[in-house]
């Protein structure tokens, strides 16, 4: 069956317009309806890969003046739309500033598997830079993944629920937060990646060698770091020590020092076990097209080092 995703506008900055495209607060907000915002959307046809997109003004308000009688009518509204069976999800756009009372209202009241995911935007769509169209195209990917489940919401690459969310910052562009709890997700490159969707680790595969090889004999693991001015020497010295594994904590988004990445190819291709991680606290590798094999994501160098030795243990 053909799904269709609904698209619900209520208002907020998302739709709202300045004089100047430099101005972020002298704003009108709730003034372009739904259609022209989805219209203002590059990638969303690639997005839907041919599945159908509907654009609905339920409200067209500032979300400090919601009421009950507002969101009585969009509950109304996305009930019916969730009962109809080709009906995968709603987006609804609506202002930052009770987001997450509305989102937490239709979470009571929504009896339902089916995602609907609110969006917004600190900027208003005339910005130089407006946030609303990647909020957007952020919102229908994570309402089409099909691990997303109740009320979320979604702003700058972050997916909150409708228990935690709260708008923590009155300006900048990431201006909600889930508390303790943390995001349930992020959007990265139109990708879902849920906070929890790797569970409970497994025992790994050679756990039996582990606590049976004397300590002495594990393979030999080691992280090496990419930095300004690294010296390849420090990787020639392993290669020639003997070194079976390397962990390679890259900058940024898993990049290497071109001083470095010869090196760690050639010595790849002749039997040492490489893999790329990002030397960043936070977040993992986005993308294909790196040289080198991976450390499984989420793992910092250290923990990266411990799979590898394991791995190698065969
Ligand atoms: C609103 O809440 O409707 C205006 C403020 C915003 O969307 O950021």
């Amino acid at each position: 069956m053909l799904r269709r995703w609904m698209v619900l506008g209520t208002g907020g900055t998302i739709a709202g317009t300045a004089p100047s495209a430099l101005d972020h607060t002298g704003y009108s907000a709730a003034q372009l309806g739904v259609r022209q915002l989805l219209h203002g959307v590059p990638g969303l046809q690639e997005l839907l890969q041919g599945e159908a997109l509907d654009g609905e003004q339920e409200a067209q308000l500032d979300s400090k003046d919601m009421d009950h009688a507002t969101w009585q009518t969009l509950a109304r509204r996305c009930r019916a739309l969730l009962e109809q069976p080709e009906v995968g999800g709603i987006v609804i756009t609506h202002g930052t500033d009770t987001l997450e009372e509305t989102a937490w209202f239709l979470q009571l009241v929504l009896d339902t598997a089916k995602p609907v995911v609110l969006t917004c935007a600190m900027r208003p769509a005339t910005a130089l830079m407006p946030d609303g169209p990647q909020n957007l195209l952020d919102a229908l990917a994570v309402v089409r993944d099909p691990l997303a489940r109740g009320v979320l919401a979604v702003c700058a690459g972050r997916i909150h629920s409708a228990r935690d969310v709260q708008k923590v910052h009155p300006y900048r562009l990431d201006a909600f937060g889930s508390g303790d709890t943390g995001p349930r997700g992020w959007v990265e490159q139109g990708r879902v990646r849920w906070a929890d969707a790797g569970g409970w680790p497994s025992v790994h595969a050679h756990a039996r060698q582990a606590l049976a090889l004397p300590a002495a004999d594990w393979p030999w693991v080691a992280v090496l770091h990419s930095h300004a001015a690294v010296d390849v020497r420090h990787l020639n010295a392993l290669i020639q020590a003997g070194v079976k594994g390397l962990v390679l904590a890259g900058t940024g988004n898993g990049t290497v020092h071109h001083a470095l990445m010869a090196g760690l190819k050639e010595a790849q291709d002749r039997g040492v076990a490489v893999r790329l991680c990002t030397r960043c606290a936070e977040g993992q590798i986005v993308g294909q097209g790196q040289a080198l094999h991976r450390s499984p994501p989420g793992l910092n160098a250290y923990k990266a080092r411990i799979s590898l030795m394991l791995d190698l243990m065969a």
